[in-house]
């Protein structure tokens, strides 16, 4: 087999992940998400279930890949567990299915830096997403989206993710930093911040009955699946990302440290976007989680038509986020490619091109209907993200054990207290809460009265 590729820098695989977490997953979904189920309380069990199940869980996604040095599906052999090549497969599929509808959204963010240009949305913000989220405008956006990160992923690890995410992340800092400053100056802001920050713990609130299979009410019901799926979708876990990029990083480097600052940016992000995007709703007067997947997008267009230099700011802000999204879907489509290249010496263009075009076809139903978008991401979300990421953890915590934590520890000055911790924390309480999401999700898809699963015909 030919030398494999490393990161060029040690910084390399740091901001390859952190260019990976950061994306649409936190500047559009987070916000939207959040103020469509129960604002603050949201807000707590996503950063609890960031820290104590996503934090550990990435540990596990790093520790398959740097041991194994190889892609998501083969790393599982490769660490002499054929029976497991499964989550790899899984994980490889829930990339092709979130990047099918990621990619329609991105193709809204290339909408809105136009319409940024030509001042298109200034009239009516709200009618202007009506017109642009669905329908053969937004399909042959997806498509160019779609080309954008073929041509990056063709072009190899280094060249293409490293540089890109180089000006991403500060860039997107600052923007978002200077837009919440900006909103907070704003009158009739002051709700927003109560709705977002400050939670009623009245809501953190689960009752289970048994009849004999488990059947779950109350408010967490819903909060639960979706803010810890949250977590896992905006820390890219649960489709091998951080797997094949921890495949590229050597022996030296501390997982452990790098993992606290991806997770660290990451929420940061999400929740600068929060600050932003959430009290603009009240702003503007839209009634929370009435907003839905156009949150984002109608609050800024919203701002922006309002802003003297409205349409630099707009270019401006929506070029960043294009930068972050596509940042984000080169590490779900360089999933299946490395394994293409790796297990079959498939010519990384080619392969790029051809995948690309697959995961295109999968996504004419989103471009065409946002209702197909939300079934879409609901899947990813109440099933295929935490069957992913539970797969991951089982096998790391009951099937390689042990091991684990030598590969885990080594870069790192921590002792073995830390590592055989984090282990016991991933055999027990980390799998049960993507247990009971799981169960969650399960009952809301397959039990609820409009079982979600039922497709948007
Ligand atoms: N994390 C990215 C975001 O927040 C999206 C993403 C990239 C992702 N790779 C992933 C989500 C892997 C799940 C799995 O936008």
């Amino acid at each position: 087999m030919s030398q494999r590729e490393t990161w060029a820098t040690r910084a390399g695989f740091i901001l390859a992940a952190v260019g990976s977490a950061v994306g649409l997953g936190n500047i559009w979904q987070f916000p939207f998400k959040t103020s469509e189920y129960g604002g603050a309380t949201f807000l707590v069990v996503y950063l609890v279930a960031a820290i104590g199940i996503g934090l550990p869980a990435m540990l596990a996604e790093f520790v398959v890949g740097r041991k194994s040095n190889l892609n998501a599906i083969g790393a599982f052999e490769k660490l002499g567990f054929r029976n497991w090549k499964w989550v790899g497969v899984l994980g490889v599929g829930t990339g092709f299915w979130i990047l099918s509808y990621y990619s329609v959204v991105g193709g809204w963010v290339l909408r809105y830096m136009g319409g940024s240009v030509t001042g298109a949305y200034f009239a009516d913000p709200a009618a202007y997403f009506g017109q642009v989220s669905a329908g053969l405008d937004a399909l042959a956006l997806h498509a160019l989206f779609m080309i954008l990160v073929v041509a990056i992923v063709a072009g190899g690890v280094e060249d293409g993710i490293e540089k890109a995410t180089k000006l991403m992340v500060p860039s997107i800092v600052v923007i978002l930093g200077v837009l919440a400053v900006w909103v907070f100056t704003l009158p009739g802001a002051s709700p927003g911040y109560s709705y977002f920050l400050s939670p009623d713990l009245s809501q953190l609130s689960l009752s289970v009955s048994f009849d004999p299979l488990p059947s779950f009410s109350g408010p967490l019901t819903d909060i639960i699946p979706f803010a810890v799926s949250q977590a896992f979708f905006s820390l890219s876990l649960g489709m091998g990302a951080m797997i094949t990029y921890a495949s590229y990083v050597g022996e030296d480097q501390s997982l452990f440290g790098d993992s606290i600052t991806v997770v660290v940016f990451n929420s940061a992000v999400g929740i600068l976007a929060g600050l932003v995007v959430i009290p603009l709703l009240f702003v503007q007067g839209i009634e929370p989680g009435s907003g839905g997947a156009g949150a984002l997008f109608v609050s800024l267009a919203t701002a922006f038509a309002e802003l003297p230099a409205g349409r630099v700011v707009g270019v401006v802000f929506f070029g960043v986020v294009l930068i972050a999204a596509l940042s984000s879907a080169i590490s779900l489509l360089e999933v299946v490619v490395s394994y293409a290249v790796d297990n079959y010496g498939a010519r990384r263009p080619q392969i790029a091109a051809a995948l690309g075009g697959l995961i295109f076809l999968l996504g004419i139903p989103s471009a065409l209907d946002t209702a197909w978008l939300g079934w879409f991401d609901t899947l990813a979300y109440q099933l295929l993200l935490p069957v992913s990421v539970l797969g991951v953890l089982v096998f790391i915590g009951w099937v390689f054990g042990r091991p684990a934590v030598d590969e885990l520890l080594n870069g790192s000055s921590l002792g073995g207290g830390v590592g055989m911790t984090w282990l016991w924390l991933v055999r027990t309480v980390v799998v049960l809460g993507v247990v009971l999401t799981l169960a969650l999700g399960v009952q809301t898809l397959f039990f609820a009265e409009n079982p979600a699963i039922v497709p948007p015909l």
